[in-house]
C-alpha cells in the first residue's frame, strides 16, 4: 500500500496531506477565503502569493502529524491541471523539487480526478461502473467512471457551474463569498416554494433538450429580476425565502438529471463530489430521490468535498498502483480535459 505526500494549490485553498492507500494520516488546508471575500471572488495574483507563504508550513504540519517526512513516503504528488496557472505552479514546483531531492517518483494529478477520488475517503464504493455528479465552483459534470482513469462525460453545464451560480446569487443577496455556505446558512428557515424559478434546459439543434445537461445563467437572471422587483416594491428583502427557493431549484435540477442519467445508462450507483456536494439540501434530495429510483448513492465525506490534498493523494495512489508516474518536466495547465488525464503519465510531458 503506497504512502503519498500530496499538495494542492489550484485555486484559493493551499493544502497538503499524507495518505496511505485510502487512509488519511494527516491533512491540512489553509483557506484564503476571507482575503478574497473582500473582492467578491478569487484574485489570482493574491492566491499565488498566499500559496507560496502557506505551503511550507502545511507540509511541516502534515509531516509532524503523521511522523513521515517527504523522504519517508513512496511518492510525491501535486495538482497539475486545471486551475489558475500561477497558483498551480506553487504546488507543482514544490512537489517536483521535493521529489527530486528525495529521489521519489512525482505524479501530476488532474484536479477533477482528485474530486472523483474524494468519495473513496468515505465508505467503500459498491463494485462496477458508476455515475459521478461533480459540482464545484468551476465544473458541473456528469461523469461515468468505468475504473481508475476511465472516464466518459455524459452531461455538463453549458454556462455557469453550480458553485459559480451560488457565488453570484450570494453576491446579489449581499451574503458574501463563498456563496454556497452563505446561502445555506440563511436558507434554513426560508420557504423553498415561495418563488418559482426556472430549471434551465439546454436545447438540441435537432429539437428537444439535452437530458443530462445544465444551464444556470437563466436562473441567475431570474434571481436578479426578482430581487430588483422586490426592491422596487419596497420593504426588507425576504432573503431566507429567496435563498431557499434558489437552493431548492438548483438541488432539484442536479438530482433529477443525475438520477435520470443513472437510470437511463443502467448505472446503479450515483456519487456526489465537489464543493457544492457539501450542500445539505442537495444531499437530502439526493438521498430521497436515489432511494425512490432504486439507486445506491455515495457522497464524499464533508471535509473532503471542498478542495483538499487528501483527494489528490488518493488519485496518486491509484495511478501508482497502475505503475504510472509523471515525467520530470511536467508543467501545469489552466485547462485540460479529464478524459485526457492519462496523458499526464506519458513518457514526455504533455504540457
Ligand atoms: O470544489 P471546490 O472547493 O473548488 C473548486 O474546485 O471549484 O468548490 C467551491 C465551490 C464554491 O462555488 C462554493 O460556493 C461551493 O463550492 N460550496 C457550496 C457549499 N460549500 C461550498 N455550495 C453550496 N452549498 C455549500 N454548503
Ligand atoms: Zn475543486
Amino acid at each position: 500500500m503506497p504512502t503519498v505526500l500530496a499538495l494542492e494549490t489550484s485555486c484559493d485553498e493551499s493544502a497538503a496531506a499524507i495518505v496511505r492507500d485510502r487512509t488519511v494520516l494527516a491533512s491540512a488546508v489553509a483557506s484564503q477565503v476571507e482575503e478574497h471575500a473582500r473582492w467578491g471572488g478569487v484574485v489570482p495574483e493574491i492566491a499565488s502569493r498566499r500559496h507560496v507563504e502557506a505551503l511550507p508550513g502545511l507540509i511541516a504540519r502534515v509531516s509532524a502529524e503523521s511522523g513521515l517526512g517527504p523522504g519517508d513516503v513512496d511518492a510525491i504528488a501535486a495538482t497539475a491541471a486545471p486551475g489558475l496557472l500561477g497558483a498551480l505552479l506553487v504546488a507543482s514546483v514544490t512537489g517536483r523539487t521535493l521529489a527530486r531531492l528525495h529521489g521519489k517518483p512525482f505524479l501530476g494529478i488532474h484536479h477533477l480526478e482528485g474530486h472523483l477520488c474524494s468519495v473513496q475517503l468515505g465508505e467503500p464504493l459498491p463494485p462496477g461502473p458508476y455515475l459521478v455528479l461533480l459540482v464545484s465552483g468551476g465544473h458541473t459534470e456528469l461523469i461515468r467512471v468505468d475504473g481508475p482513469g476511465a472516464y466518459t462525460r455524459l452531461g455538463r453545464s453549458h454556462d455557469d457551474a453550480a458553485g459559480e451560480a451560488f457565488d453570484k446569487v450570494a453576491r446579489l443577496l449581499n451574503l458574501g463569498y463563498p456563496g454556497g455556505p452563505a446561502i445555506q446558512a440563511v436558507s434554513a428557515p426560508g420557504d423553498p416554494r415561495r418563488f418559482p424559478l426556472p430549471k434551465g434546459r439546454v436545447s438540441r439543434p435537432e429539437g428537444g433538450f439535452h437530458p443530462y445537461d445544465f444551464s444556470f445563467s437563466g436562473l441567475k437572471t431570474a434571481m436578479l429580476r426578482l430581487v430588483r422587483q422586490l426592491e422596487q416594491d419596497g420593504g426588507p428583502l425576504p432573503v431566507a425565502d429567496l435563498a431557499a427557493s434558489f437552493e431548492q431549484v438548483v438541488a432539484e435540477v442536479l438530482v433529477e438529471r443525475s438520477c435520470r442519467c443513472a437510470v437511463d445508462q443502467r448505472l446503479n450507483t450515483l456519487v456526489l463530489v465537489g464543493g457544492v456536494a457539501a450542500n445539505r439540501r442537495l444531499r437530502g434530495l439526493l438521498e430521497d430521490r436515489a432511494a425512490r429510483d432504486g439507486l445506491h448513492w455515495r457522497v464524499a465525506p464533508l471535509p473532503y468535498c471542498t478542495d483538499n490534498a487528501a483527494m489528490i493523494a488518493v488519485a496518486a495512489c491509484e495511478r501508482l498502483a497502475a505503475g504510472q508516474s509523471s515525467p520530470a518536466g511536467l508543467g501545469v495547465a489552466a485547462r485540460w480535459p479529464l478524459e485526457r488525464a492519462g496523458e499526464l503519465y506519458g513518457a514526455t510531458p504533455c504540457f
